[in-house]
């Protein structure tokens, strides 16, 4: 067993009691439950994938730091196949049923070069400390099959409430928060084409239900709470 399988993660000290140590109050009256944030993830994902008349079901979809796994058990109908990969081997323990693999390396990912056609990786990168960065970015791009997609999502530290969310949630003490601007100079350094941003979370889910249009209206508003970034691989 190598050092990173021996030491425990940051996250394998949170995974026991992942679901209560990200509970806020005001996350609690922006969405009733977690669903409502996973949800809207993965409308984000189709409507990109809508607009380039491309079926999901016919990619092959891994999500790097995918945690407990939650995004791919919601997400996984809609693919050909998904996988997962993380360092904590606490939070994979809870992605019984999914194909997941322990990430041993902070930077390495455990996959062959060009085995997907679509990779995510949600709220991941303000966990990785800047100097690797690059390096995991990197490892996206080299597992995309050519005309494959990353699509790194994150907090949007523009938006005062999530940076006070994010200030006071326990997993978040060592966060080190993204603007979209910095993740596109990321993933153009590291090898990728830069397709699309969209910001979204802008309305609370009650308000969202009414106001969805203009939520989507607004994607190129650097205001929501949570934003992607589109890229492809550039050779
Ligand atoms: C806030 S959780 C998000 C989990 C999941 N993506 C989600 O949205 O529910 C951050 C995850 O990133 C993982 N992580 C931290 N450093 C990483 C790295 N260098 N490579 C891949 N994943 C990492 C953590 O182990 C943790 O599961």
């Amino acid at each position: 067993m190598n050092e990173a399988q021996e030491k425990p993660t940051e996250f394998d000290l949170y995974a026991g009691e992942y679901d209560d140590l990200i509970r806020d109050p005001i996350r609690e009256k922006f969405a009733a439950s977690n669903r409502f944030f996973a949800e809207r993830k993965l409308q984000v994902i189709h409507r990109f994938y809508g607009n380039r008349n491309t079926d999901t079901r016919a990619l092959n979809w891994l999500d790097v730091g995918c945690g407990q796994g939650d995004l791919l058990k919601m997400g996984k109908s809609r693919f050909a196949s998904v996988a997962g990969c993380d360092p904590s081997a606490g939070m994979l323990r809870s992605c019984s049923g999914l194909e997941v693999r322990l990430q041993t390396s902070a930077e390495l990912l455990p996959f062959d070069d060009g085995s997907f056609d679509f990779i995510t990786a949600v709220c991941v990168y303000h966990h990785v400390p800047v100097e690797q960065r690059e390096t995991l970015c990197r490892e996206a791009f080299r597992l995309l099959r050519r005309g494959g997609v990353f699509c790194l999502i994150e907090h949007n530290p523009l938006n005062p409430v999530t940076r006070l969310i994010v200030s006071r949630t326990p997993v978040d003490a060592n966060a080190q928060l993204l603007t979209a601007g910095s993740s596109r100079r990321l993933m153009t350094r590291s090898g990728g084409r830069i397709l699309k941003t969209r910001y979204f979370l802008l309305f609370p889910e009650q308000i969202y239900k009414r106001l969805a249009r203009v939520e989507d209206w607004m994607e190129a508003v650097p205001l929501a709470g949570q934003y992607a970034v589109f890229a492809e691989r550039a050779n």
